[in-house]
């Protein structure tokens, strides 16, 4: 019948197109168009059975139908595979997808210290106080003599300042009281001024000291600075970085460019001022020199000590991160453990 031959035909004819678009390999996507247009665009051999189908007798015409159908899915999704095949290699050698969302990037820290010494920063600019720096490397006019050190003054020693070179007007600063003269010596009063920076000093390293740290410095010059202000200052500072119900408490001290000078104790943080082993059961933490500026520094930077008069402190902020963070060993702040560096992530 040849209605049967022609129906056998069709048949026969899908299933050779269908082996022959699973076999096709293409090496360009140039040759994946090429297939499109060969299979499944509107003049090609897919759509020709389309045209021929309508000839189908209608008793036949499901399950011709159903397999033409069949087919053009069949043809669509391999043309579709192997075109994406060919996109992913587009976008990499390797044809890594590389729209696929990347690996989250994970952010640093800050470093302790750099997070407690933005916190006095602030503390300070909200107080009105600028921000100054001055070299590491520095002169012995800068670090002792127009500090009103004596010529003979200990510190001036090898043992405790790193000279450089053969020069013993070079050396490497041991306090950051030098960035006091360096402003005083460009700028006339009124000055309001912290400087922050590293300092170096020729000590034995253990848990407790470091040959390298940092200070923070205050300086305040103007007509009528008196001790009432440095305290008041100091008060206002120490409640803001360890809480408002903190006490402070001045104990006359001595250093060579302050008279009267002093040293300022914190209530504990820990323990309230009620003893703990950190402030060594005595309620107090040690952690600033301060007094009123020596006429005689006022004079060396040209500065008139009739007219003016004032303040400045100095502390480390080595230490003042340990007590706030209870760390224990100097050492780890210059390690660079991600481990120790890691628990910080949160209080940046
Ligand atoms: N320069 C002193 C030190 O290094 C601290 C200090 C600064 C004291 C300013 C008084 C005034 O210990």
């Amino acid at each position: 019948m040849p209605l049967n031959i022609n129906m056998n035909q069709m048949l026969d004819k899908i299933r050779e197109l269908k082996e022959e678009i699973e076999k096709a390999s293409v090496s360009a996507k140039e040759e994946v168009e090429e297939l499109r247009i060969k299979y499944i665009s509107k003049k090609g051999l897919v759509g020709q059975l389309f045209n021929e189908f309508k000839d189908v007798p209608a008793e036949l015409k499901k399950e011709v139908g159903q397999a033409i159908n069949d087919l053009k899915e069949f043809a669509v999704n391999r043309i579709n595979e192997l075109k994406d095949n060919f996109e992913g290699a587009d976008q990499g050698e390797l044809g890594i997808d590389l729209t696929m969302p990347a690996e989250p990037i994970r952010l640093g820290s800050r470093h302790p210290l750099s997070i407690v010494k933005n916190e006095m920063i602030d503390i300070f600019t909200r107080l009105g106080f600028t921000i100054a720096e001055g070299p590491e490397i520095e002169d012995d006019w800068h670090v002792f003599s127009a500090l009103n050190f004596p010529p003979e003054h200990p510190a001036r020693d090898m043992q405790d300042t790193f000279f450089i070179e053969k020069n013993p007007d070079v050396l490497l600063r041991t306090h950051t009281s030098s960035v006091q003269i360096r402003v005083m010596e460009k700028t006339q009063p009124p000055i309001r001024a912290i400087f922050p920076g590293r300092v170096f000093r020729n000590e034995a390293i253990s848990a407790r000291s470091h040959c390298i740290f940092h200070q923070i410095e205050g300086l305040y010059v103007d007509e009528n600075v008196s001790f009432a202000d440095l305290k008041q200052t100091l008060l206002y500072f120490a409640r803001e970085l360890f809480g408002e119900k903190s006490q402070i408490r001045l104990r006359p001290s001595y250093f060579p460019f302050t008279e009267p000078s002093a040293e300022m104790d914190v209530s504990c943080s820990i323990c309230g001022g009620e003893g703990c082993n950190v402030c060594k059961y005595t309620g107090w933490l040690e952690i600033l020199g301060c007094g009123m500026v020596d006429p005689n520094v006022l004079e060396a930077c040209n500065i008139d000590s009739k007219k003016y008069t004032g303040f400045a402190f100095g502390m480390g902020i080595e230490r003042i991160t340990m007590l706030k963070y209870g760390i224990k060993d100097i050492r780890h702040f210059f390690e660079n453990d991600v481990r120790f560096l890691k628990q910080f992530e949160s209080a940046n």
